[in-house]
């Protein structure tokens, strides 16, 4: 009896040591697509920084990463997606600021950013642009804030949806302005850039990374930028920072990161974030990344533990400015 316990006893330990060291020496599967989850629109900020990134990863990973755009709720839906699938490492989550804003501005969220992932590091800050429709007379932003005020009532400002990075940094416009305008949301900037070259939507802000395109090609009006210092990017060279133009406090940075589902094993997060901070030091990913006004990050951020302490400090810096503005959706 004792010794028939004792085998079966056995046979499962060893079933058990052969599992677990398994999941982590095999990862990834040569042929089998690592997925980064996009919470907006192909052709946007996120899925442009995304895209780069995958390219890199894939590169040190040995196998492809593809890209899934689960767009919709402000991001809430490809996040939650993300926070429900399989921990296994192979269907992660690329998000923006909107880890951090969203649990304010969301009233109903329906997973919970602290608990439900792991955090595999930020690769990058974005300043954003704000930005008009080529037909707009407008030329710079004294000239704009005139035009806002003649035309109250009249306006409409594109975002990639309530609660999204470009919602906030339209609505914190809107108050510095003082004048309030109609919100067209869309599933991701990139369908909302399309109607702003068309002239259906007056405003947006959008990332530099893909702002920098549209303003080459004279498709686009930009005002100034949101971070404090002027870009790098020829492109930029005439934008003013919102600083410059009279706005003190008006300041936002988009910062870019990588999530897996919580519950992750610990060594196929230790792939995925040596993977992640040799992208960081990518001169590939670094030069696109500089190429449309953003910053590689490569600092203590890289790191889960200091993302993760990064985000916490983000939730609480942008509480109270959220709640200020009453930016609120279902
Ligand atoms: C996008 O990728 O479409 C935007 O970053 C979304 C947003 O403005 O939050």
């Amino acid at each position: 009896m004792f010794t028939k316990r004792f085998t079966l006893l056995a046979t499962a330990a060893a079933a058990l040591c052969v599992a677990l060291p398994a999941t982590a020496q095999d990862y990834p599967v040569a042929n089998k697509p690592i997925t980064f989850v996009v919470p907006f629109a192909a052709g946007g900020p996120t899925d442009k920084a995304a895209r780069d990134l995958a390219v890199s990863m894939g590169k040190t990973l040995g196998t492809s990463v593809v890209i899934e755009n689960a767009a919709g709720a402000s991001g809430s839906i490809g996040a939650n997606k993300v926070a429900k699938a399989n921990p296994d490492g192979y269907t992660l989550l690329f998000f923006h600021i909107g880890q951090a804003t969203l649990p304010t501005m969301l009233r109903n969220i329906p997973y919970k950013v602290e608990s439900d992932f792991e955090h595999l590091g930020i690769v990058s800050e974005n300043p954003m642009a704000v930005l008009a429709r080529p037909t707009l007379p407008a030329n710079n932003m004294a000239e704009l804030v005139k035009w806002a005020n003649d035309n109250k009532g009249k306006i409409n400002i594109g975002n990639a949806g309530i609660g999204s990075a470009s919602h906030l940094c339209g609505m914190l416009f809107q108050s510095a302005l003082k004048v309030d305008m109609t919100t067209v949301p869309y599933r991701g900037t990139a369908p909302a850039m399309t109607d702003l070259i068309g002239g259906q939507i007056d405003l947006m802000c959008d990332q530099s990374t893909v702002a920098a395109p549209q303003l080459e090609g004279k498709k686009v009006k930009g005002y100034a930028v949101t971070t404090p210092k002027r870009l790098a990017p020829a492109v930029f060279k005439d934008i003013p920072s919102m600083q410059e133009t009279g706005f003190k406090d008006f300041a936002v940075t988009i910062w870019q990161g990588l999530y897996a589902p919580k519950g992750t094993p610990a060594p196929v997060l230790k792939k995925l974030n040596d993977a992640l901070k040799l992208a960081v030091r990518d001169p590939d990913f670094i030069n696109k990344q500089e190429a449309g006004g953003a910053i590689v990050v490569n600092d203590a951020r890289t790191d889960p533990a200091g993302h993760r302490a990064f985000v916490a400090a983000e939730i609480a810096k942008w509480a109270p400015v959220i709640k200020a503005a009453g930016v609120y959706a279902d």
